[in-house]
């Protein structure tokens, strides 16, 4: 691979200042074992556990005491594995965590109501629930890949997460709930070579994002908090499929810490609204930005740029 064009790629997909600090690593206000941060009590369901950032968000969600973490995919071979490291985890931190894995096409409304079904007559109430299941595409406009693709790609980034989150709502429980959706910057970087090329993924993941942030709009955080979050630029197998090596990317405990965090009532003032894991958490929580999020409903929030809504 060209290292001039991976230079020029790393530069514009990390590049961001809207906080003056920008983290690539975990850093202590987002640490797992930070006690504001407990997920002691928890149970906590990631589509896609098994691989990339949401096993290393399940990793994470052990590491701050979840009681339960569900991992669900459709590859039993990669849920086993991650299974025992998840498990091995639990035991090192001394938490504790009970590892569940299920193989469900998150596509399958029969496989996903069975998911539910069987975790009521368990009595299983999932309190947090991290979207991250994601379909990615071949490098091709939209008219090339044809609608059956296209949609195809909205059923995983869009369809599934809005089925999920109906079920995830509506389990009879009236402890606050908390929902981390996992998209991509890809969303507002459309003039980036590598993310014009890949029209339809930007569709699904701008498609999930408004699902999120419009049904935050009529639920209070109170009830279901809901972040969220680009987690950055991390080493998974879509990268590693397109010749990259690991070297350049962010940690993969950043992303897993900041799900963790955007979990928590430490993340509350971000209801509805779309943030950076290397955004510095206490930047976004204090001081200009803060006082933007607290006065401009638009701000982080997905809409048309230069068209200045109607406040
Ligand atoms: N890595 C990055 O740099 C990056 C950057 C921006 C955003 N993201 C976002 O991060 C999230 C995770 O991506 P990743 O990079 O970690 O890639 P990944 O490792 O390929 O993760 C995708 C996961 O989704 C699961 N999945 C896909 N289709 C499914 C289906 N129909 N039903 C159930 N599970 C399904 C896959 O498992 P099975 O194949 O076994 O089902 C896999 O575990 C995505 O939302 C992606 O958009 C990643």
């Amino acid at each position: 691979m060209n290292p001039e064009f991976v230079d020029q790629l790393f530069k514009t997909l990390l590049h961001t200042e809207v906080t003056k600090k920008v983290h690539r690593d975990v850093y202590p206000a987002i640490s797992p074992s930070r006690p504001e941060l407990s997920q002691a009590g928890k149970v906590v369901l990631i589509t896609g556990g098994g691989t990339g950032v949401g096993f290393s968000s399940a990793r994470s969600f052990v590491r701050a005491a979840a009681d339960t973490v569900i991992i669900l995919g459709r590859r039993v071979e990669v849920l086993e594995t991650a299974v025992s490291a998840l498990e091995k985890e639990a035991k090192v931190t001394g938490t504790n965590t009970k590892i569940i894995s299920r193989v469900c096409d998150a596509t399958n409304l029969t496989e996903v109501n069975e998911f539910w079904k069987d975790l009521a007559e368990k009595g299983i109430i999932v309190d947090v629930y991290i979207a991250n299941a994601a379909k990615f595409t071949e490098p091709k406009p939209i008219l090339e890949l044809g609608a059956d693709e296209v949609w195809s790609q909205m059923e995983v980034n869009a369809k599934s997460p809005l089925y999920f989150v109906e079920k995830f709502y509506s389990q009879p429980s009236e402890k606050q709930k908390f929902l981390v959706n996992v998209t991509s910057a890809v969303i507002h970087m459309t003039a980036v070579l590598m993310v014009a090329e890949r029209p339809a993924y930007v569709l699904s993941k701008m498609t999930g994002t408004m699902l999120f942030q419009l049904i935050a709009l009529h639920v209070p955080p109170e009830k279901m908090q809901i972040v969220t979050i680009h987690p950055g630029v991390v080493y998974a197998d879509g990268w590693k499929a397109m010749g990259f090596t690991p070297e350049r990317f962010d940690t993969d405990e950043l992303c897993g810490s900041f799900a963790v965090w955007a979990a928590s009532k430490q993340a509350e003032f971000l209801h509805g609204r779309f943030v950076w894991t290397s955004w510095d958490v206490d930047e976004l929580a204090t001081g200009e930005n803060r006082k933007r999020i607290d006065s401009d409903p638009e701000y982080l929030r997905a809409s048309i740029v230069g068209a200045n809504g109607g406040v």
